[in-house]
């Protein structure tokens, strides 16, 4: 979904051009724009009125009814993408003061509580760009197909009930499962790199969460049947030995998830691995 679809959903501006109710002050967004791939890059700045529990995609929502600099000079829309607005689908995610995260749970009044306050806005810089502050987001999916994470599932006949899980695999795979593949982790990776291409995604550095839901799908009952593709998967290029265990990933990743232990956990599992192919001849 994108900016003006964004609008109709939330709904937290009176309406076009409007300011909140309640605003009570006034801070600027110096917002990275960029009219589509391939194109130059300028910023340009616009002044907000804001009000309590304000936040980024709200913000965003004024802009895009009024896009008037500070300077006076009517432009386009800013462009970006959102969908749950409650920190689940990962569509917002945005480079805000520096910092990767959800734009939709990035309240104004945390990281801009005074009158005149700059935020600044870009677009994430490891996916290719679309529009302004909205990335193609594809890589990390087709990262989780390099990866086979799911559990096969063959037919439409009734498969009877799966294998039993323990309540320890369930707690460990739960938080595993929170992923929204928001692609801060990958973002903030110094080891991951820009890759333009499905040709160039094939090879490059997988990221820290392929290899975390590779994690999850081999705990599980019946998706540990694709346990070896997925580890031959790690142990070929841009795999596992290619982290640098920088341990960024682990630090920006919004749901807390282990990315380092699963990095660990990944690892020793492909030594065993190769191991046990090298002894039958695989
Ligand atoms: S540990 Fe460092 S190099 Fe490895 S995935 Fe995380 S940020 Fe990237
Ligand atoms: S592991 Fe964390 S930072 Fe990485 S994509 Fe998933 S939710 Fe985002
Ligand atoms: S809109 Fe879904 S995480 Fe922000």
């Amino acid at each position: 979904m994108t900016a003006s679809t964004a609008a109709t959903a939330n709904g937290t501006t009176s309406s076009a051009g409007n300011a909140p109710a309640q605003a009570d002050r006034t801070i600027n967004f110096r917002i990275k724009r960029c009219d589509g791939p391939g194109k130059p890059s300028r910023w340009e700045t616009f002044a907000v009125p804001v009000g309590r529990g304000a936040n980024v995609i709200s913000c965003l929502q004024q802009i895009a009814a009024r896009p008037v600099t500070t300077e006076g000079t009517r432009t386009t829309p800013v462009v970006w993408d959102a969908n749950c607005l409650e920190e689940v689908c990962g569509a917002c995610t945005m480079v805000i003061n520096g910092k990767v995260r959800q734009s939709c749970s990035a309240l104004i009044d945390t990281i801009a509580p005074r009158e005149g306050d700059t935020v600044s806005l870009e677009p994430m810089t490891k996916f290719p760009i679309i529009r302004d502050l909205w990335v193609d987001r594809a890589r990390i999916f087709d990262n989780l197909k390099r990866v086979k994470a799911w559990v096969p599932i063959d037919g439409t006949y009734a498969l009877g009930p799966g294998p039993r899980e323990s309540a320890d695999s369930q707690t460990t795979r739960y938080i595993l499962s929170t992923c929204m593949t928001c692609g801060c982790c990958m973002e903030a990776c110094p080891q991951f790199l820009i890759a333009e291409n499905e040709h160039e995604w094939e090879t490059a550095f997988i990221g820290a969460q392929a290899i975390s839901q590779a994690r999850l799908f081999n705990m599980h009952g019946t998706g540990k049947q694709l346990k070896g593709d997925r580890l031959d998967a790690l142990m070929g290029p841009g795999g596992i030995t290619d982290c640098g265990n920088a341990q960024n990933c682990v630090q920006v990743c919004p749901k807390e998830i282990p990315l380092t232990e699963s990095i660990g956990v990944i690892g020793r599992a492909a030594t065993v691995h190769a191991i046990a192919s090298w002894f039958s001849g695989r």
